[in-house]
């Protein structure tokens, strides 16, 4: 999602997506494909050195993987929501995911008195599932390079900004044309910083049903204070179910439909992981900046990521204050809270390990190199010779906007959520107030009713409140006043200390900050009530100022798409041996890995895996993020794990693997070489946060819960076995491996397009 689209009105917002999005793009070399470092288009994997794959214990042909003809790996994985990857695991579309992926759904579906969030869910028939309302999932239908098609309309084609609007309006010309006899969806989508083009195809189904989730303190066990960290003991899972029309098609929720009938679904193994055991995993990644350069990361350490944290602590701290006195209030902010908090220690991490890993110095070296080889002959200097500087005074000039940019968003049109509201309703009623009477003036109106109920049913305005006087406290504070917004510029001096009462006035007036105002407005809206509220006021200049600074950066914008894209054509260019993956961009990605430890400094290593053990000795009643439930404490006491113990009894809870992932793999499949599904990939480790601006070979890990804990909480604690019976187990480990070894050694090895 975009930062722009982010302002249409009633979209649902991802925030882990919007935060991490970025203009820039970064850079990764491959060296060996043994390594486990890159995200891999499907198409693109028959490309890939088989051997190498095979010797890592992959067994299935890139046909196995991605076909468009015969089912594949890829039909039985599916993006959730657009912000999450779902697998499906069962011949009646019963679909996996993380427990903070399905966390909202969860959150929606419950209630003081009915806490599911707390309590954990499961339905033991399928009448008993529970439905949500726009939540949908996405199955790749198939992808095309559309490179040729794209680069042809781009010739001659002078600005950026004339070279997006070819891309967006020839983009959409091939994807209708794709989808024009059939009820996909598609989308062309820019790789490498513009330089390759990518169709793909959707089918997208909009009945998915919750079918269990575990308790948060299963689920989300250990918190804030384990995210993002090895070593980890969470069972972060939850289960859903995909379902179709009678046709087998999509269709809206309907009591007639029926569960989706997959044309793949995976079956589990059960057999345990051992170091040095393969691990793929397929999803969606939302983005990386792996071929940012050392100016960005200078922007980013220095300007970016402070000023995001700075603003995140203190929403954080307000909303957790309210949270903890009221149960109502908990729920409604409950998945609010866990994303804001989620990249808050993101960017800690980020700042912390790209100092660490001295990932600046790694990117200046890249750069010397390649301006070496720019300069090197007349051709290539005219070509790049210039791309590192574009690059460079690009993100000079737009220094000067980075804080005043991010408090715009953080701590303005999404500091309260009042701020947004009032926006995005300010827009639709100045649509309405402008149309003729009429039937559809009816029906805008009865929309605008809708959308109102919908914004104070889930926002509580005491807390908004709070979260609009702290974000202000800080804004006025740490932005330049000549790009705050007007009303704060006027009131700056004066309120040092005081956003609260400032904030308090405006909520006891506005019509956005009281639902029975709004609806006694809506009755009969008038321009003249709408155009003195102070939160019009309000959220308007704020949106002033954030299109003013986007046109303050609209050059040096242009000089850093320009900058990005040859810089990364240039990369390409100077190793034509070498491998390069593109960016991820939330579309369906392989990587391959192997289950391994590692040492996270000089004398320590971290074992591969977690037990049952580990997450009794983290419980401590006293701390919400650590408590263990009864029951799980009790089958812990009496060893009670079923045929998911491993070969000591013990009960695996997560494990690592070299797998290349980011934020929008949760809930990823991990695979073993034989495509059964031995895991759930959800998180990354804290010594590799500055992993999305380079790959850290020797310390980046995947954490995943194994599947043999996710079975053991379906079948031992939750007593689902309706759900166990569904699934196919495999027991033991194939000798498939074994054989397919030594075919491999005759196999007759492909050229090395792609190393
Ligand atoms: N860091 C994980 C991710 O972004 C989310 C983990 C959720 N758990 C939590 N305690 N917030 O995918």
């Amino acid at each position: 999602m975009s930062l722009n689209s982010i302002f249409a009105p009633n979209q649902n917002f991802n925030m882990r997506k919007s935060i991490i999005i970025s203009v820039l793009l970064a850079l990764v070399t491959i060296t060996s494909v043994r390594a486990d470092e890159g995200m891999w288009l499907p198409m693109l994997i028959e490309r890939l050195n088989q051997r190498n794959l095979q010797e890592m214990g992959l067994q299935l042909t890139p046909e196995e993987i991605y076909s468009v003809n015969n089912s594949s790996l890829k039909d039985a994985i599916v993006s959730m929501g657009g912000f999450c990857t779902g697998e499906i695991i069962s011949p009646n579309g019963l679909m996996l995911t993380n427990h903070h992926c399905g966390y909202d759904a969860i959150r929606e579906n419950s209630t003081v008195d009915a806490d599911y969030l707390t309590n954990g869910f499961w339905a033991k028939s399928y009448a008993e599932e529970l439905t949500n309302p726009g939540l949908y999932v996405s199955f790749l239908v198939e992808m095309q390079d559309v490179t040729k098609e794209m680069l042809a309309a781009l010739e001659g084609v002078e600005t950026e900004s004339e070279r997006n609007q070819i891309i967006s309006a020839k983009g959409k010309e091939l994807a209708d044309a794709a989808t024009s006899d059939s009820h996909y969806e598609a989308r062309v989508k820019s790789f490498y910083a513009g330089n390759e083009f990518y169709l793909f195809v959707y089918e997208t189904f909009t009945d998915v049903r919750l079918v269990g989730a575990p308790p948060s303190s299963v689920g989300k066990y250990g918190g804030d204070t384990d995210n993002w960290m090895w070593p980890r003991h969470t069972g972060d899972f939850s289960m859903f179910r995909v379902y179709s029309g009678p046709d087998g098609k999509p269709a809206e929720f309907s009591q007639d439909n029926i569960p989706l009938k997959p044309k793949h679904f995976l079956p589990i193994s059960i057999a345990g992981v051992e170091p040095g055991d393969f691990t793929m995993t397929g999803g969606f990644p939302g983005s990386t900046d792996r071929y940012l350069t050392s100016f960005g990361i200078e922007q980013a350490l220095e300007l970016k990521n402070p000023t995001i944290v700075e603003i995140r602590d203190a929403k954080l701290a307000a909303l957790r204050e309210d949270m903890k006195k009221d149960d109502a209030v908990r729920l409604m902010y409950a998945s609010k809270y866990a994303q804001i908090a989620n990249y808050w220690k993101y960017f800690i991490g980020q700042t912390e390990q790209l100092k660490a890993n001295n990932v600046k110095a790694a990117k200046e070296k890249i750069e010397t190199d390649f301006q070496k080889w720019a300069q090197s002959n007349p051709d290539r200097k005219a070509k790049y010779g210039d791309a590192l500087k574009m690059i460079q005074t690009a993100y000079e000039a737009t220094d000067a906007n980075v804080i005043g940019g991010t408090y715009v968003v953080e701590g303005g049109l999404l500091g309260a959520d009042v701020n947004l509201f009032a926006f995005r309703m300010g827009r639709q009623l100045e649509g309405y107030l402008a149309m003729e009477e009429g039937e559809e003036k009816e029906a805008t109106k009865k929309d605008l009713m809708a959308y109102a109920e919908e914004f104070f049913a889930g926002a509580n305005m005491p807390t908004d409140k709070k979260l609009f006087a702290v974000t202000h406290e800080l804004y006025s504070k740490n932005v330049a006043t000549d790009q705050q917004p007007n009303y704060m510029k006027e009131l700056s001096g004066k309120m040092n200390g005081k956003w609260m009462k400032y904030a308090e006035k405006v909520y006891a007036k506005s019509i956005f900050t009281d639902k029975d105002r709004m609806i006694e407005f809506l009755k009969s809206p008038s321009q003249k009530a709408y155009d003195k509220d102070p939160m019009k006021t309000i959220s308007s200049d704020l949106f002033a100022i954030y299109q003013t600074r986007g046109s303050a950066n609209a050059e040096a914008n242009e000089m850093l798409a320009k900058g990005n894209r040859l810089f990364i054509a240039g990369l390409r260019e100077m190793n034509p041996g070498k491998d390069f993956y593109p960016d991820a961009n939330s579309t369906m990605r392989f990587s391959f890995g192997n289950v391994v430890d590692y040492e996270p400094k000089d004398g320590v290593t971290y074992n591969y895996f977690t037990t049952l053990e580990g997450v009794m000795e983290k419980m401590d009643p006293d701390d919400d993020e650590f408590q263990v439930p009864s029951k799980l404490v009790d089958l812990y006491k009496a060893k009670d794990y079923g045929q998911y113990a491993d070969e000591n009894g013990d009960l695996v809870v997560n494990f690592i693997s070299t797998n290349d992932i980011t934020g929008g793999n949760s809930g990823s499949p991990v695979i073993n070489g034989n495509g059964e599904l031995i895991g759930l990939a959800f998180d990354g480790n804290w010594e590799a946060m500055s992993g999305d601006i380079n790959f850290e070979k020797s310390i980046q890990r995947t954490i995943s819960v194994d599947i043999r804990y996710v079975l053991f909480m379906v079948d031992k604690y939750a007593g689902a076995t309706n759900l166990i019976e569904e699934m196919t187990l495999v027991k033991t480990k194939s000798n498939k491996s074994v054989q397919a070894a030594k075919e491999s050694e005759n196999s007759e090895i492909k050229p090395m397009e792609m190393n």
